[in-house]
């Protein structure tokens, strides 16, 4: 039988920023169960190398302290805390069911003690300034439209000489790999994810925000104006992800 072809969300450049918000609030809450195969099979499971190359990048010293933002299903926080074994972990979200998930592995693993699950948006994160070693966020920017609010926010919450990561998926500028990669976004994404996920219109939601996500440099720029400074910029699997960090001054 013919799988359905599921809901169709506006495209992203026709959306408004409060619409654009239900839509992220409804596709994460709808993929929640298949979150975590799709990540790894869409991606070839890259998108562990990607968490494990920025958790590298990250330095401790003050606080201790790390704060996922946008955590999802808390791989980064998971990430973080085996492979910095002083630290404490916040991950945050505003979508519970991801969380849920996130909280059995967290348990599974035996992290509970240092990786708590709080329910919050990237625009109002509420700690105070200045208590988090790192701040960071994984392809969680892309789906916020404010997206120098959250950075912001970010920059608020670390310490001084404190590191805001973003780690996002991004179209590659090179011509020829570009030209294949928006078939693979465009037209075998979907069909895997309609075989898969019980939203495959989310998918095409994915191809369309990564596509009008912000060229690398342009998120550099971002985030000074942000006001960090020495931002890094680490090109991933052939530009199709970036790590960009920066410290607070
Ligand atoms: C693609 S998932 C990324 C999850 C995780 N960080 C990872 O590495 O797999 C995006 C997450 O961003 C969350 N999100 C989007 N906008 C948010 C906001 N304004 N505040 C908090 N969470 C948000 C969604 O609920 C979703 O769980």
């Amino acid at each position: 039988m013919e799988k359905p072809v599921g809901k169709k969300y506006r495209r992203v450049t026709e959306a408004t920023d409060s619409e654009r918000i239900e839509m992220v609030k409804e596709i994460f809450t709808t993929i929640t169960g298949k979150y975590d195969f799709l990540n790894h099979f869409l991606s070839l499971r890259r998108d562990i190398a990607w968490r494990h190359f920025s958790v590298e990048k990250m330095r401790f010293g003050k606080t201790y302290r790390m704060l996922d933002v946008a955590t999802g299903t808390a791989d980064l926080a998971i990430s973080v805390a085996r492979e910095h074994s002083r630290t404490r972990i916040t991950g945050l979200d505003f979508v519970q069911e991801m969380m849920d998930v996130g909280r059995v592995k967290i348990e599974r693993k035996h992290l509970s003690d240092r990786v708590k699950m709080l329910r919050g948006d990237a625009l109002y994160l509420p700690f105070s300034d200045s208590c988090f070693d790192v701040a960071a966020i994984a392809f969680g920017i892309r789906n916020i439209p404010n997206k120098i609010g959250a950075i912001k926010e970010m920059v608020r919450v670390v310490v001084p000489g404190g590191q805001v990561m973003v780690l996002e998926m991004t179209f590659p500028r090179n011509g020829l790999f570009r030209k294949v990669y928006h078939v693979y976004l465009n037209r075998i994404l979907p069909r895997l994810a309609r075989a898969f996920s019980p939203d495959p219109g989310a998918y095409h939601y994915l191809g369309d925000s990564i596509m009008n996500f912000p060229a690398p440099d342009d998120l550099a720029k971002l985030m000074e104006k942000a006001g960090l400074k020495k931002v890094e910029r680490y090109a991933l699997t052939l530009g199709i992800t970036h790590l960009h960090f920066g410290v607070k001054g």
